[in-house]
């Protein structure tokens, strides 16, 4: 068994996602799969690029709503993060509401216990109970967790990444982990002209091309690639009728491969689908919310409207009238 022997290491569903995902012809990997330790560093360069406005808007957005969200939500309550905190928003939200507790849920466990422990130099009293899953799966939450008031924490537009439909069952999924009476606190990136979209997602730098190709790299390297990276070029599209930013590698020449021992055959001018970064106008948000069981109470905007914060309400399950 050359192949398990070989693969024993890697995480076997990107071996299954890539290795489906290469089949064509509508070749396509999942966006999670960015996130190894090189993709995480050049992401967090992306989020302070000139170009790129979503993690600056959002941060202000949280600095300028502490006190009506100091309002809105009991002291002494849990926060629920899905994906591990930033070392820049939580701080905001923890300083805002003071709650006990703090759950982070990530799939990095490395990345996952580093950041709990610098969040808990600066929080000595907070309870910071770190959870190491994929939290669009079933998950259980510590235990005692749901005595207090619950508030999910879901930033940085993360749910962009998802088309509307898995995003819908993403919001559910939520509501069934947090419960009844729980909050959501999310981020959503906002419709605005593809001159301000495009930039963001190509920035002069290069630095998102890099994150990009570097999905590439990561397949050579962990599933046993030859994948010939120079081939392919970072392509940014706006797909205005799915209000979508679609990020493609896309092949410059006939190249042929191996990943896994499998091997693959792209043509030139053919691409690789891998990632969808979904905006939102408010009608859209409210709607996606509501059809995902949440009832937005507040909103939170930057003046252009770039970004906007929304507080939901996890909806009683009834259906009349
Ligand atoms: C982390 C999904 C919010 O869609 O803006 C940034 C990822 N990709 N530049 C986004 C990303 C390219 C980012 N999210």
């Amino acid at each position: 068994m050359p192949e398990t022997a070989l693969f024993s290491s890697a995480d076997p569903q990107f071996l299954a996602d890539v290795l489906s995902g290469l089949r064509g012809p509508r070749r396509a990997i999942p966006a999670r799969w960015f996130y190894d330790e090189r993709g995480s560093e050049l992401f967090d360069e992306i989020t302070r690029l000139p170009e790129y406005y979503p993690t600056r808007t959002e941060t202000a957005l949280l600095e300028n709503c502490r006190g009506a969200l100091a309002v809105q939500i009991e002291q002494g309550a849990t926060v629920i993060e899905f994906g591990a905190g930033s070392a820049t928003k939580t701080p905001l939200l923890l300083d805002a509401i003071n709650p006990d507790c703090y759950v982070p849920i990530d799939i990095s466990g490395d990345y996952l216990r580093s950041s709990a422990s610098v969040l808990q130099s600066r929080f000595p009293d907070l309870s910071i109970l770190p959870v190491e899953a994929d939290f669009t799966q079933r998950l259980a939450l510590p235990e005692n967790v749901g005595d207090k008031s619950i508030v999910g924490f879901f930033p940085g537009s993360t749910i962009g990444n998802f088309v509307p439909c898995s995003g819908v069952d993403l919001l559910r999924h939520m509501r069934d982990i947090l419960g009844e009476g729980a909050k959501l606190l999310i981020g959503f990136d906002r419709i605005k002209s593809a001159d301000i979209l495009v930039p963001a997602y190509d920035d002069a730098a290069g630095i998102t091309a890099a994150f990009n190709l570097n999905l590439l790299h990561r397949i050579n390297k962990e599933l046993d690639g030859d994948i010939p990276v120079d081939a392919f070029r970072h392509e940014i599209v706006w797909n205005d009728r799915e209000a979508r930013i679609e990020m493609h590698l896309r092949c410059s020449r006939d190249v042929r491969f191996e990943v896994a021992g499998c091997e693959f055959a792209i043509s030139q001018g053919e691409g690789i689908h891998t990632e969808n970064s979904h905006k939102y106008d408010l009608r859209g948000l409210r709607l996606l919310l509501r059809s995902g069981g949440w009832t937005p109470m507040a909103e939170f905007s930057d003046p252009e409207n770039w970004f906007t914060l929304v507080l939901a309400e996890a909806a009683p399950n009834q259906s009349a009238p």
